[in-house]
């Protein structure tokens, strides 16, 4: 039997370091939905494509070709780099993720990659639309504030120019979008379970979910 681990939350709650360090643990393939959509909003917007234009957006995505090989995403064929991680292509990912067209083009890849795999799969949606029958549920969240903290942190580290208060305005607005949308919200699975990181090390919360997993998938 697949184990298969959700982790969902929202931008800068510390799941994708989560997600990162709980897959090398396990030995277990890692996949970053939201870089799938980031992957997506930028070749949108690559387009001049708007995110009212339905009809446009259905047509571009039958030339967009997304792989995944050994941890590598791949757009047409092209390694994709990162250039889809700055805060302006967060906030094109996050519009047209309220698209429905965009979230059945991205679920169906995604369900493909994970299915009958030992993975662990960060997202929004992905124990309550993407897995919902994965073997493990998380719910990861933390303060508006520390989340803002983290990413301005890990941008500066990485030579990105950004202010604070503008990160702290795109989370309250993509946190907005995301929860709002009509199509598969940012909410947590009835059945994930719910771990505040404001006050937690990543560590231990790695730790915490280890010992979820060893239990539910019999490791
Ligand atoms: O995880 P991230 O910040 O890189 O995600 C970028 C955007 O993609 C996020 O604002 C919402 C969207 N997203 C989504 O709607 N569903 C997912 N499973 C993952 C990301």
């Amino acid at each position: 039997m697949p184990c298969r681990i959700a982790i969902d939350g929202p931008a800068g709650s510390g799941k994708t370091t989560v997600a990162k360090l709980l897959a090398k643990k396990l030995g277990f393939y890692y996949l970053d939905t939201g870089a799938m959509y980031r992957i997506v909003g930028l070749y949108l917007k690559n387009k001049n494509i708007n995110e009212n234009s339905i009809k446009e957006i259905s047509e571009e995505l039958k030339n967009l070709k997304i792989e995944f090989k050994k941890g590598q995403f791949y757009v047409n064929g092209k390694k994709v780099s990162d250039e889809i991680r700055t805060p302006e292509v967060g906030i094109y990912a996050s519009k047209f993720a309220s698209i429905p067209v965009v979230r059945e083009f991205l679920t169906k890849i995604q369900r493909e990659i994970s299915l009958n795999e030992n993975i662990v799969v960060e997202g929004r949606d992905i124990g309550t639309v993407v897995i919902p029958d994965a073997e493990v549920k998380i719910f990861l969240t933390a303060s508006q504030e520390e989340r803002a903290k983290r990413r301005y942190n890990e941008l500066k580290n990485k030579g990105v120019q950004v202010g604070y208060q503008d990160i702290l305005n795109e989370i309250i607005l993509r946190d907005k979008q995301d929860s709002e949308r009509d199509i598969a919200p940012l909410t947590k699975a009835e059945d994930a379970i719910l771990i505040d990181s404001t006050n937690l090390s990543l560590e231990k919360i790695v730790n915490q979910i280890y010992g979820v997993v060893k239990e539910k998938c019999r490791l």
